[in-house]
């Protein structure tokens, strides 16, 4: 780079002596042109050798990969989804879970539900489905209610896991549930409030 630079000012200083001889111009003139020539050289030169010793000066090995790496441990996570997976976890989970309810406790929770259910024998659908005889029963069952698509075509059965899970977060557990309802943070109102609606009914389930 350097050498071409400097045989570049030669070409250019020779040219322009040759075209003043041969002219036969003013010398003086052409000596300005190349002073100004030889400047500009001279300043794009240092900017080539300020460049090369900045590289030498801050010289930065590149990294092989891009990016910062992240050590994933991966044989924790994949056991803890087996582990929520497996049947016998969640019966043993429900259990206990039911141990924390009360009946008693149930019925003042289901004022919350109460907006929009009726619970008792014989009660009418209001903003959302009847509730009597719910445990048990198939999700979507009740034949005067529009429900939405989704639970219609959800296809199980309300066991005690079901229900918990619905109401954990309705919209979580059934995506596109017309239940306008946040959930029931507390595992002890859930447990309740199942117990009390597995009391109403004519046949309650079995605890497990
Ligand atoms: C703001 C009104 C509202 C409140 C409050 C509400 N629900 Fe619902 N619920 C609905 C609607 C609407 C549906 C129908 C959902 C659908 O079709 O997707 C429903 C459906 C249900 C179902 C399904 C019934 C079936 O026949 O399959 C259950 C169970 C249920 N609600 C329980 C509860 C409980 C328990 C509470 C209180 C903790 C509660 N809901 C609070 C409106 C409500």
């Amino acid at each position: 780079m350097r050498l071409s630079a400097a045989l570049l000012e030669i070409i250019i200083h020779y040219f322009f002596c040759f075209t003043c001889y041969t002219t036969n111009t003013n010398i003086m003139d052409s000596f300005e042109i190349n002073k100004i020539v030889a400047s500009i050289l001279l300043i794009a030169l240092l900017f080539i050798g300020i460049g090369k010793i900045s590289n030498l000066i801050f010289h930065v090995d590149k990294p092989e990969t891009a990016g910062y790496k992240v050590e994933i441990p991966e044989s924790g996570t994949a056991k803890q989804i087996d582990d929520t997976k497996s049947e016998t976890t969640e019966k043993i989970d429900i259990a206990s879970l039911l141990a924390l309810g009360d009946v008693g406790h149930g019925e003042k929770v289901f004022k919350k539900c109460s907006a929009c259910h009726v619970v008792n024998k014989g009660g009418e659908n209001k903003i959302g489905p009847a509730l009597y005889g719910v445990i048990g029963r198939k999700i979507g069952a009740i034949e005067n209610y529009k429900y939405s698509k989704a639970l219609a075509a959800y296809g199980k059965e309300w066991t005690f896991e079901e229900m918990n899970g619905y109401l954990i977060k309705p919209q979580a557990h059934i995506k596109g549930t017309k239940m306008a309802f946040a959930g029931l943070r507390k595992e002890k109102d859930r447990a309740s409030v199942i117990l009390y609606l597995n009391q109403n009914s004519d046949n309650p389930l079995p605890l497990p």
